[in-house]
């Protein structure tokens, strides 16, 4: 075991609109940082496995019908409820790629209308991320993306809202990609980008709390 004591994992998010290539990019950025020697997994919200996820995914098949704000707030326990498991595993040394986080649930939910700061609210304390990866593609190209139309956001119209709001959560801590590029020219951008990150949190770069 070459970690010392302090060292842990990093937590990297890959954000993006719907059909931008975050899905597939986070399976692989697994798979090199595991051939690399560092232990990765695999995370992703909604995660349709447990009740709540059940709600989610019901909901995002127009299976059921929610308020906005319920919806928003079931996305955001949805979070909650892995948090304790993913602090154990990122202080095992464990390197977390996630596929979505906090910010799809306020890009979404703020591109309906409702309040940016209300939004934000109940994620306020979960873990932060030490890098958010956005994966840039115009919603024009990506609505000609294979699969898309088949749930309740993966509409040109909203999509085009969902990224301006985007626009507005992006801080400069977030890298951008170009998301146009092929599969491989874009899995190995971020995969330079994210083996700086998990040796700086190798070293001993402490967690924080998100929007506090
Ligand atoms: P996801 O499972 O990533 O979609 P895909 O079918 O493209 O793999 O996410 C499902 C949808 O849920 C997606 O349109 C984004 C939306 N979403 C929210 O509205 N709020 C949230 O908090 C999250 C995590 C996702």
């Amino acid at each position: 075991d070459n970690c010392k004591s302090g060292c842990r994992g990093a937590l990297v998010v890959l954000e993006g609109l719907d059909r931008c290539g975050k899905t597939s990019q986070s399976a692989r950025l697994v798979k090199n940082l595991d051939e690399l020697g560092y232990p990765a997994e695999l995370f992703r919200f909604p995660d349709r496995n447990t009740v709540i996820g059940q709600m989610i995914s019901s909901y995002l098949n127009s299976d059921s019908q929610l308020d906005d704000r319920t919806i928003h707030l079931l996305f955001s326990a949805n979070r909650w409820e892995k948090r304790s498991l993913m602090e154990s595993k990122l202080r095992n040394g464990i390197t977390l790629i996630v596929d979505r986080y906090a910010y799809s649930g306020v890009a979404f939910s703020s591109a309906k209308g409702l309040d940016i700061e209300w939004c934000k609210a109940p994620d306020m304390g979960l873990l932060a991320p030490d890098l958010v990866l956005y994966l840039d593609i115009s919603p024009e190209k990506a609505s000609e993306r294979g699969g898309y139309g088949g749930e309740r956001y993966e509409q040109l119209e909203f999509q085009k809202k969902v990224a301006k709001s985007y626009e507005i959560l992006r801080d400069a801590s977030w890298k951008i990609i170009d998301a146009n590029r092929t599969v491989e020219d874009v899995q190995e951008q971020i995969r330079d980008i994210v083996l700086d990150y998990v040796k700086t949190c190798r070293n001993g770069k402490s967690l924080s709390q998100l929007w506090l």
